[in-house]
């Protein structure tokens, strides 16, 4: 999948004079970080979504995937120029490559103003501070063992929006042999939950009526915090505090997916039905070099009990191809776990080393070629087994919530995650409404407003 460029839209309107862009690349752990960094600055800034009239650019950066760094020098090599013209403009590198170049990353780009890592992008005020009493080049990427996002009264949901993103835990200790992840984020950090509950609150206070909790590895949620709830614990407590708020989670790690959690989808009135679940690699061998510590049967037994439980559970996946080592028999032992999974939607990627990591330094690697080919072909049987799923749907009533408006358009979501395009009035954006579904697509569903 393609990292995007968000040019943030405008969260914050005031009256400040200074104009703040930031450009996110990444997951959705990277979105919540540049919403608190908007947030954490909006008393100084406010934000722009033209690059040419900001007096401070921040780069939100992702390393999990492709040529990250060339990616990031290239962007910076064009943003230089409106140093010229605006000499008082600050830039800086945040996020996962950040952390990874650190003070190198001033030696090739010295008009950079600050680096931070995903950690220290709370202490963004503080450097701003540094720089406007005349220090120059600062580089942050302090790992820290204490859960770093200080509890803030106000998220930053923007004005409409009805679905927010709420971080439970930093980091991760899986250490999968591809994933840079435990390198650039650290150990795996949980918040306490009445931290999470207070920003909950504000969320639902603000109008927000659907909430993803995220993490690296959220099963693993609660270690480290004495006293505390677990994971199924925390999800209890949500549901029990704000039943009318949709409530999902992400990432899960199959390993970890314990028969408590998975009841929790048969129990819980707000849990939306709906798991992304990586598995990653159909074969055993290939699974076992990635370091994922359960079998392509144990990942299958999971969601013939998941199914077993929520019979509507829309269950998603990530897939990786071209791993080193894998053989042709490797790659029809994933598309043979996809069939027999029947995953609703797939996330597909070719294998990309990441600097560090144990799987770049294994002999066999795989030729682009190949893995541009298994892609393909993966790609394709994907699309024709996610259309089987959608077109399920079809004929069905479905409770969805209104998300947003566009040309007479409305978006909207099921429980179990299917993004429903209806015709109908821009009020009953933020509403539960009940929509019959005409016709399935690839990725979306076609509905009619039922009164
Ligand atoms: N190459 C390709 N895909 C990767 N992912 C993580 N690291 C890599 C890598 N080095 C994928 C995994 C993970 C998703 C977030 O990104 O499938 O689940
Ligand atoms: Fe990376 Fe594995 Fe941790 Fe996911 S569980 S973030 S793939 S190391």
């Amino acid at each position: 999948m393609k990292s995007l460029v968000r040019q943030n839209d405008q969260l914050i309107v005031n009256k400040a004079q200074r104009k703040l862009h930031i450009i996110t690349f990444g997951c959705q752990m990277n979105e919540y970080d540049s919403r608190r960094m908007a947030q954490i600055l909006m008393g100084q800034y406010s934000l722009t979504p033209h690059v040419d009239e900001a007096d401070l650019i921040i780069i939100n950066t992702c390393s999990i995937r492709e040529k990250a760094e060339h990616k990031l020098y290239s962007l910076l090599g064009r943003l230089r120029r409106l140093k010229a013209t605006n000499p008082s403009l600050k830039i800086g590198v945040a996020g996962c490559v950040a952390q990874q170049l650190g003070n190198r990353l001033f030696s090739r780009a010295p008009y950079v103003d600050f680096v931070i890592g995903p950690q220290a992008l709370y202490k963004i005020d503080g450097i701003l501070g540094k720089l406007a009493h005349g220090e120059i080049r600062l580089c942050d990427i302090e790992l820290s063992r204490r859960f770093q996002i200080p509890c803030i009264d106000a998220p930053l949901p923007k004005k409409g929006d009805v679905r927010a993103y709420v971080t439970i835990m930093q980091g991760c200790d899986n250490f999968c042999t591809y994933c840079i992840v435990p390198f650039v984020r650290g150990r795996e950090i949980s918040r306490p939950s009445e931290d999470i509950l207070a920003e909950v609150e504000s969320l639902a206070r603000q109008g927000i009526r659907d909430v993803t909790l995220l993490g690296q590895n959220v099963n693993s949620y609660g270690k480290g915090l004495e006293g505390d709830v677990d994971f199924s614990g925390l999800l209890e407590r949500i549901d029990s505090v704000f039943p009318d708020v949709r409530l999902r989670f992400t990432t899960s790690h199959p390993k970890d997916l314990s028969d408590r959690l998975i009841d929790c989808f048969g129990r819980l009135g707000s849990l939306c039905e709906h798991l992304h679940l990586p598995v990653q690699s159909g074969s055993d061998r290939i699974l076992k070099r990635m370091n994922r510590r359960y079998t392509s049967q144990h990942y299958l037994e999971m969601v013939e009990k998941l199914r077993r439980t929520c019979p509507d559970i829309t269950i998603t996946t990530d897939l990786i191809v071209g791993f080193p080592g894998e053989t042709d028999e490797d790659f029809e032992q994933t598309l043979a776990l996809v069939k027999e999974a029947k995953f609703d939607q797939a996330f597909a990627f070719k294998y990309s080393p990441r600097p560090g990591t144990a799987a770049v330094k294994m002999k066999d690697q795989v030729d682009e070629k190949v893995k541009s080919q298994r892609l393909t072909r993966l790609l394709n049987f994907l699309n024709d087994i996610g259309l089987k799923q959608y077109k399920k749907f079809e004929g069905r009533t479905c409770q969805v919530l209104v998300e947003s408006y566009s040309d007479s358009k409305l978006t909207a979501r099921t429980r179990g995650n299917h993004v429903v395009n209806i015709e109908g009035p821009k009020d009953l954006v933020g509403r539960l409404i009940n929509v019959y579904i005409e016709r399935a697509c690839h990725h979306s569903l076609i509905g009619r407003i039922v009164h």
